[in-house]
């Protein structure tokens, strides 16, 4: 009891704070995630993204060796598809030498060991911005999750370690693992994005891709009727348990900083590893806030990530990844 017990000893010195820290961020922690798109040379700052980039190919090869070099050892690939190639069935998502494809080979040919996880979600493809197949005013979830697994096929023919799909159909688990095993696949992953929110956090992600819904008639302006009610709690402990019964090897929870609560629940929960993403618009308001002067760019970014692993990440999916080892090596 008080004054014979004092809380602040284990405070008093950065040397005790060192020794009694309960959780420590180290490269191991993230995935990062990276933009494609077509062309050479390209190297294009997204705007509402402030130093994040779409990468050609060519500059996807010199990302990786650096990341590689920085003791970053993991990958989530995303593509932007230009315009021409969208359509409401996800036939370029399907195809053997699309961007993505192309992106796992140069990945994988710069750096063998590079852990790559892939999207899988029809929205970069999607003539109307939707992670499905749209008809009357509906996202379809049998056609859906049917193309989703033929492109998880494609992802792991042309070398990836992960799949991991973002588009929240049901089932899509189960016939993706069905559909992997059947071609002989079994040592491909799955990182299922299984309580993924409808969040508005998601914005500058969709300026990235290009892939925001479209505003014409007969197309959900949201994607309400399959991402998540943030409002909800328990729903977000029944999607990771059937995901994982259906055969996820990794689940996560998104977005980060707002759901910290699922995270920790679905933690105390499950025994696979969890992963948190932390989105575009966690991004952006940090470097908004930094750039205006109103924050520390570099205490606010390490009080977030270490929030999120506290909370029970066993892997963090942020942009933030590059600023933080600059930052650890400093
Ligand atoms: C698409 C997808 C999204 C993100 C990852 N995959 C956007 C969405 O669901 O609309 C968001 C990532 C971010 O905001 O950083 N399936």
């Amino acid at each position: 009891m008080y004054p014979l017990i004092r809380n602040r000893r284990l405070r008093a010195s950065e040397s005790i704070r060192r020794l009694v820290r309960e959780t420590i961020i180290s490269p191991d922690d993230f995935l990062v995630p990276l933009f494609v798109v077509e062309g050479k040379n390209i190297k294009d700052e997204i705007p509402s993204m402030p130093n994040y980039y779409r990468l050609s190919l060519d500059n996807l090869e010199k990302e990786v060796k650096e990341l590689w070099k920085m003791g970053l050892c993991s990958v989530l690939l995303f593509v932007k598809v230009p315009d021409n190639l969208k359509d409401n069935a996800g036939t370029e998502a399907i195809n053997d030498n699309g961007l993505m494809q192309l992106a796992i080979k140069t990945v994988k040919n710069t750096c063998p060991e590079m852990l790559v996880m892939t999207d899988v979600a029809l929205d970069p493809y999607s003539s109307y911005g939707h992670d499905g197949i749209v008809t009357d005013g509906e996202i379809l979830n049998e056609e859906t999750v049917e193309i989703l697994s033929e492109m998880s096929v494609s992802h792991a023919k042309a070398g990836a370690d992960f799949v991991a799909p973002s588009d929240m159909m049901d089932g899509r688990i189960l016939s993706i693992r069905e559909a992997l095993e059947d071609e002989g696949y079994i040592n491909t992953g799955i990182m299922s994005y299984s309580a993924k929110y409808a969040s508005a956090f998601y914005g500058p992600f969709r300026d990235a891709l290009d892939s925001a819904p479209v505003d014409i008639k007969n197309v959900p302006k949201d994607k309400k009727t399959y991402q998540m009610d943030y409002a909800n709690r328990y729903e977000a402990i029944r999607e990771t348990q059937m995901d994982i019964d259906e055969g996820a090897d990794i689940v996560m929870v998104k977005p980060g900083l707002c759901y910290l609560d699922i995270v920790r629940e679905i933690k105390n929960e499950v025994d696979v590893p969890v992963a948190v993403y932390q989105v575009s618009g966690e991004y952006a308001m940090v470097k908004a806030a930094a750039e205006k002067g109103w924050l520390d760019h570099d205490a606010v970014m390490m009080e977030q990530l270490t929030a999120i692993k506290r909370a029970g990440a066993n892997m963090i999916a942020s942009y933030f990844a590059k600023d933080v080892v600059k930052l650890l090596n400093t």
